[in-house]
């Protein structure tokens, strides 16, 4: 178990071209979407949503928001992850309706959102929420490897564009990292990490 999970992380690499003729097939795709949707969350609120296109000229118009990075037009498909901003806010019905999830009680869901109240205010809620976006991110990664599936996290966008291009409220939500999938057109290099005792420190 410990040597799979290790070649799953060797084998994932960041694909920079794909085989633009193949398509993922939708029980490939809905595992990946999966992995993302059972990713932890800061207080469990599942900040994110994951906006697919499989469409090629979706997928061509996209590329030029993001630096015309080639992987974004040929990759089978490509999910949007986009950040919760206005869902987060502590009246928002969303967000009430997911606190009481965890606190069914109502005495207690009170005092719970006016704990998240304080944190809310003093939280920068772009970079929180897309941060648990990139945890999301993450889990698909190692899932579309572990399915013979390739992956390239793009963070190199131009948020602007892509808020334009897809029709989304930046009030309302957020790019907070693009996900092209499919077949990659070549091999992963030699992984270049710092070694673990350069990293790591144990106390
Ligand atoms: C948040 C984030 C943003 C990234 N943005 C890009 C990008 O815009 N374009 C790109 O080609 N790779 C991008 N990458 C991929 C990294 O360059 C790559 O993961 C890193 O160089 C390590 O290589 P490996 O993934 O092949 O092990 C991004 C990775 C992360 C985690």
């Amino acid at each position: 178990m410990k040597q799979n999970l290790l070649d799953l992380f060797q084998r994932r690499h960041a694909c920079h071209l794909f085989q633009a003729d193949k398509a993922l097939a939708p029980e490939d795709l809905d595992f990946i979407l999966e992995a993302g949707r059972l990713s932890p969350s800061s207080f469990g609120l599942e900040q994110w949503k994951f906006l697919v296109l499989t469409q090629s000229a979706d997928k061509q118009a996209l590329q030029q928001a993001c630096f015309d990075q080639p992987q974004v037009g040929s990759a089978s498909a490509v999910v949007v992850i986009l950040a919760r901003i206005a869902d987060m806010d502590p009246d928002s019905p969303h967000l009430r309706r997911l606190m009481a999830r965890e606190y069914p009680d109502p005495a207690a869901l009170e005092g719970a959102l006016k704990n998240y109240r304080d944190f809310h205010a003093a939280t920068d809620v772009a970079a929180w929420s897309s941060a648990q976006c990139h945890i999301a991110a993450a889990n698909m990664m190692t899932a579309a490897a572990g399915i013979g599936l390739d992956s390239c996290a793009i963070g190199g966008f131009l948020p602007d564009r892509v808020c334009a291009l897809l029709n989304i409220d930046p009030a309302r939500e957020l790019p907070a990292l693009i996900l092209p999938l499919g077949f990659c057109a070549h091999e992963g290099g030699e992984k270049q990490r710092l070694a673990l005792d350069e990293i790591a420190e144990y106390r």
